[in-house]
This record gives C-alpha cells, sequence and structure tokens, in this order.
C-alpha cells in the first residue's frame, strides 16, 4: 500500500504553513508532514546555512545544496512513510528549486532538471500552488520578523518566482491556489481541489 504524496509551493507569505496544518487537522488517515528544505537533521542543519543572510550562495550552489538535504529527506523520511501507507504533506519540494533558483536565480533549466532526475525518485500526486501578490507576499513575510536570505532578494527576484510557479502550475500534477482572502477562504479551496483531484484521500478512514 502507498500513501499520497502532496507538495505546497509558491512565493514568499502565501500562508502554506498555515494551511498545511489546517489540512492535516482536517484529512483523516495516516498523515506526515514535514519540509524543504529541512525535514532531516542534516536538513536542517543545510537550511540554516542557505537562510542565513551573511552567507552568499550562487544558484548553482544553493540548488546543490537543496539538492542535498532533498536527497536525505526523500531517502530517509519521504519514501519509507509512503511505502507504509502514510500520505505525506510537504512544505516545498522539488519545484521550488525550479522557481527559486531556476527561475529567480537564472540557473540553466539543464541543471535543475539532471538534479531532480538524479535526487527525485518520486513526484507529486499533487502540487498545490499557492499564488498571492509578490507584494502582499513580501509584507506579510516582514510581518513575521527579520527577513531570511531569500526575502531579502529584490522585488524582480521574487516577481520572476512567482511567474515560474505560475508556470509550473499548469502541470497535470498541480493545481493553483488563489492565496488572497481570509484563512478559511484558502483553506476552502484547498479542500476543493484534494477532493477533486484527490477524492480518495478525503475518504480514506
Ligand atoms: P520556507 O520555509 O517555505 O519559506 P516561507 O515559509 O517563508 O515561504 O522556505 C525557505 C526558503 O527556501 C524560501 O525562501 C524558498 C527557499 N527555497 C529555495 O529557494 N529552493 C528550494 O528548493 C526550496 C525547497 C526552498
Amino acid at each position: 500500500m502507498s500513501g499520497r504524496f502532496l507538495t505546497f509551493e509558491g512565493p514568499e507569505g502565501a500562508g502554506k504553513t498555515t494551511q498545511i496544518a489546517r489540512l492535516a487537522e482536517t484529512l483523516p488517515g495516516a498523515l506526515l508532514t514535514t519540509r524543504e528544505p529541512g525535514g532531516t537533521k542534516g536538513g536542517e542543519a543545510v537550511r540554516s546555512a542557505l537562510l542565513n543572510p551573511d552567507a552568499a550562495w550562487t544558484p548553482l550552489a544553493e540548488a546543490l545544496l537543496m539538492n542535498a538535504a532533498r536527497d536525505a529527506h526523500v531517502q530517509e523520511v519521504i519514501l519509507p512513510a509512503l511505502r507504509a501507507g502514510t500520505s505525506v504533506l510537504c512544505d516545498r519540494y522539488a519545484d521550488s528549486t525550479d522557481a527559486y533558483q531556476g527561475g529567480g536565480g537564472g540557473l540553466d533549466q539543464d541543471i535543475v532538471d539532471a538534479l531532480r532526475r538524479w535526487v527525485c525518485p518520486v513526484e507529486p500526486d499533487l502540487v498545490l500552488v499557492f499564488d498571492i501578490d509578490v507584494k502582499t507576499g513580501l509584507e506579510r513575510a516582514a510581518a513575521r520578523g527579520a527577513a531570511d536570505r531569500f526575502e531579502a532578494k529584490g522585488l524582480s527576484y521574487h516577481e520572476k518566482v512567482r511567474a515560474r510557479f505560475l508556470r509550473i502550475a499548469q502541470r497535470d500534477n498541480a493545481v493553483l491556489i488563489d492565496a488572497s482572502g481570509s484563512p478559511e477562504a484558502v483553506q476552502n479551496r484547498i479542500l476543493s481541489a484534494v477532493s477533486d483531484r484527490l477524492p480518495d484521500l478525503l475518504a480514506a478512514s
């Protein structure tokens, strides 16, 4: 038996974290909530290095580090859970590398795709791509505290990230979620997307 794999993607301040917690409370059945970069001890250490505003990483170095953390996460956490029949709700995955390092950082698509082929033996059953106006998202993120290294990149970087996410949302396994409005409104959009695409997940006992 295999669990379902759902990923949550989108630009800064889209409210993913709140919505993942809400969905985890709503869904029946065995569930695991996790995040990238992170999700393992080593991955969390890599996350600190990546988000540190005093560090300087090129888009290639970022992609390599993201994927180093991802490899541990996939092998140690995601695959074992899915094989045990546990569904996985993952806050960011390979599409974030595409959007941030590829879209925002301008990293060659061949490199992004090659890393994905090497590191990701499993693709999500459903990608929920949150969409929010860049300025609104950055303001929401700023209200949470000091900017991390990605939040501190300029508006034009984040516009490119958003544009790449909008393209990703057109893929067959993806759905675009309007992340504006109240948390309840966004949650209803998510529930309707999940019941549309993965009805068995809501019905599982
Ligand atoms: P996250 O904690 O989801 O940030 P937020 O909750 O503020 O949206 O992710 C941390 C940052 O890492 C975020 O700015 C996006 C970036 N990131 C990448 O650039 N590439 C990746 O592959 C991943 C997984 C994240």
